[in-house]
């Protein structure tokens, strides 16, 4: 039997497909920086029987519809909205993701993007690369503090109790919200379950950690950051389109709320002249969460892993469930 055929749609190293390809024949696209061209991706996946992809592809119902062989899209990334779950289900075609390998990394980024924000490291580097660093002063790039201070999370899964568990360590008053209570994580991480509005309106620190679902888009929106502190940080790890950056925009500029921290945008890549770029009161990341060498490394193996487990084993590790 011939082995099944794998599109990876970004160029990955050699040494990491290595291992699989007693199972599998690998095809590529050439570029390490650049997505494949829409047309090509379908293209490909009209012969794949697998796709290891990226979370810039769309994984529509026009591809979808169009892949006869398709059988597994492992994402590599946690969140999946960019695949269309319901078109993949009419198809027949299993959804994998990268949870848990992620979730330290990330929870890493977001702290640092948090302290970033709040202590203006980011203004404050280039205060001395403008050559503007002639006096040292009380109130020079003077920020808010973190320690002690009080932290809400939005979406308190993974990720957001590893965040948690960092919070801890600055002796912050952790405060969550999710769909669901977590009693165990209440108890273990000393963190208090509150409604989305007590979350925005008593929190110091307000982090999104939440996927990008019909109920989160624009989740975080004008009468929210309204119902914010003026001293209020708010920092996005999870999606761009559950913030209306517009709104965002306006609480930023007219003090509403006093810094952003910004890991992940509406429509990516943004440019230096997007709006959110020329306030000095935001730290914009180009989504790099996850990006150390090691767990982009452990999430590809876990991407390949998933579509060994599926095609050679007893079934991908970690499958995304279509819920209606
Ligand atoms: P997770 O374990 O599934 O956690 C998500 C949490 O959000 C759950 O606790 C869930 O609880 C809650 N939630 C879902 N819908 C909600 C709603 N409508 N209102 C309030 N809470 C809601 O996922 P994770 O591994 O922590 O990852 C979270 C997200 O982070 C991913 O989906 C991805 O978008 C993002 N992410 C970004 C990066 C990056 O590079 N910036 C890296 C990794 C992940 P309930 O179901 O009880 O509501
Ligand atoms: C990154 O954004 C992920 O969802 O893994
Ligand atoms: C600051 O550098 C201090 O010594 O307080």
């Amino acid at each position: 039997m011939e082995k099944p055929l794998i599109y990876i749609t970004r160029k990955i190293p050699n040494d990491v497909i290595k291992p699989y390809e007693s199972n599998f024949q690998f095809k590529m696209w050439t570029s390490e920086d650049t997505p494949v061209p829409r047309d090509i991706l379908l293209q490909e996946a009209k012969r794949a029987d697998g796709l290891l992809c990226m979370l810039s592809d769309q994984i529509d119902e026009e591809l979808l519809y169009q892949a006869p062989q398709l059988k597994v899209v492992a994402n590599l990334a946690v969140g999946y909205d960019n695949i269309d779950l319901l078109a993949a289900e009419k198809q027949s075609v299993v959804v994998t993701n990268t949870p848990d390998v992620l979730t330290e990394t990330t929870a890493d980024l977001t702290f640092a993007l948090l302290l970033a924000t709040a202590r203006r490291l980011i203004e404050a580097y280039e205060f001395i690369k403008d050559d503007q660093w002639e006096h040292w002063s009380p109130y020079l790039l003077a920020g808010a503090d973190v320690h002690q201070q009080t932290i809400g999370i939005v979406g308190m899964g993974r990720i957001g109790e590893a965040v948690a568990r960092r919070a801890t360590g600055f002796g912050m008053s952790i405060l969550y919200h999710n769909r669901t209570r977590k009693l165990e994580t209440e108890k273990e991480l000393n963190t208090t379950y509150v409604s989305f509005d007590e979350l925005v309106r008593t929190s110091d620190f307000v982090v999104s950690l939440v996927p990008l679902t019909d109920a989160t888009e624009h989740l975080f929106n004008e009468s929210v950051f309204k119902q914010m502190k003026s001293s209020a940080i708010f920092i996005n790890v999870s999606r761009g389109q559950t913030v209306d950056e517009e709104a965002l925009y306006n609480a930023l500029k007219t003090g509403e709320i006093a810094a952003a921290g910004l890991d992940v945008f509406k429509d990516e890549p943004i440019s230096s002249n997007h709006p959110l770029m020329n306030l000095d009161n935001v730290v914009c990341l180009p989504h790099i969460g996850s990006a150390s060498r090691k767990t982009r490394e452990e999430m590809l193996h876990l991407c390949l892993r998933n579509l060994e487990g599926y095609f050679v084993g007893d079934g991908p590790l970690t499958p995304v469930r279509f819920i209606k």
